[in-house]
């Protein structure tokens, strides 16, 4: 099969023959149809993703978590999943490299299965479900870890409605996703982002948008909140020293939670709780996240589609920043032999 994977530590990704993993009992082997790209993908390679997400261990490691496709072949014992069903979820878990849910095989076979190669191996009770009517696989592929992440965050932030929640690199994957949950909550949501998103970020339902590059943050969110904030939700400070920028704006009582892992770190105003966010996939989650938007109720902002060979470039593309929603790609339409 063909996959985008990288052949040992500190080596790039790109594509590679590889033969088609083999699914152990329990598993399910799924055909790739479309992968989505999160940052974590590249993070993970290059190690950057701290104790989010290990290194990867064995190699070759084929890069990606989100994904897809149809089931193709089931391995021994009781499944919950037939040949031919469409499904779609994320392999791995944060804590785990992507590919640990994979299929062990002989020599050459990578025991390390992504989501960047056409077939993968799955454990059936893992975070994967059918993708239901209505909704465009494409879709599907791009709704595991940014609408878990951001149902997930919801959770942890605790807001109720008329609360404020300001999002921080709220333009990408998940901050899509997190504006729309937040605001069919009442929850009023803040959206900070680099440049004029106002009008996008308005028709997702941001009370307000910032444009972190127009000036002082502080200025800007004292405008448009004066009593502060309720809680924030940054998914874009690297540092400590960033994070703790925003986390200033958050009134005492409040809570500042980092998806980057930078909140212990930080230094918070008294009275404020720091949050490092960890995602916890599973196929609940996704039932609810896929009938959503299957229903319109939440949106899929797909930002740009790359051919498999591409993705190396696509990945670089999303270090660079500038995500608007997500980038998918493309390892066969649906309906191509
Ligand atoms: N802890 C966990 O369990 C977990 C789970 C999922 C994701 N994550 C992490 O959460 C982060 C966000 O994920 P995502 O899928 O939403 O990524 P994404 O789709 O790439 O979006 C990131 C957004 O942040 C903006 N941004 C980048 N640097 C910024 C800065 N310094 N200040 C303000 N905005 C900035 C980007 O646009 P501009 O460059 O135009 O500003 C982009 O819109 C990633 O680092 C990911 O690895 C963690």
């Amino acid at each position: 099969m063909r996959a985008i994977a990288v052949s040992g530590p500190g080596a790039d990704p790109v594509l590679v023959e590889l033969p088609k993993p083999e699914p152990r009992p329990g598993e399910v082997r799924v055909r790739i149809e479309y992968a989505s790209l999160n940052p974590l993908d590249w993070q993970v390679v290059d190690g950057s993703a701290g104790d989010l997400a290990p290194a990867p261990r064995s190699f070759p490691f084929v890069v990606g978590v989100d994904y897809a496709g149809r089931v193709d072949m089931i391995g021994g014992g009781e499944n919950r999943f037939r040949v031919g069903d469409v499904v779609f979820g994320r392999a791995g878990a944060v804590g785990a490299a992507p590919g640990d849910a994979g299929a062990t095989g002989g020599a050459g076979v990578p025991d390390a299965c992504g989501t960047y190669g056409e077939y993968v191996c799955v454990p059936q009770d893992s975070a994967i479900t059918l993708v239901p009517r209505g909704l465009d696989p494409r879709a599907a592929a791009a709704l595991p870890s940014a609408g878990t992440a951001a149902a997930q965050i919801l959770e942890a932030v605790a807001l109720r409605g008329h609360e404020t929640l300001l999002v921080v690199g709220a333009a990408g994957g998940i901050g899509c996703c997190l504006t729309q949950l937040a605001r069919a909550r009442d929850i009023r949501v803040i959206a900070a982002v680099r440049g004029d998103e106002r009008s996008a970020m308005g028709s997702l339902g941001a009370a307000a948008t910032v444009d972190l590059t127009a000036g002082p943050p502080a200025e800007a969110l004292r405008s448009v909140c004066p009593d502060g904030i309720d809680a924030l939700a940054d998914l874009a400070s690297a540092t400590p020293e960033a994070f703790a920028v925003h986390a200033a704006a958050v009134r005492p009582g409040g809570i500042a939670l980092s998806t980057r892992g930078t909140a212990a770190g930080a230094r918070l105003p008294a009275g404020v709780r720091g949050v490092d966010f960890r995602i916890d996939p599973n196929p609940v989650l996704l039932d609810v996240l896929a009938a959503g938007a299957a229903d319109g109720v939440l949106r899929v902002l797909i930002d740009a589609e790359f051919p498999l060979e591409q993705a190396p470039q696509a990945l670089e593309r999303n270090r660079a920043g500038g995500a608007r929603g997500k980038t998918v790609i493309v390892l066969r339409a649906p309906g191509h032999c």
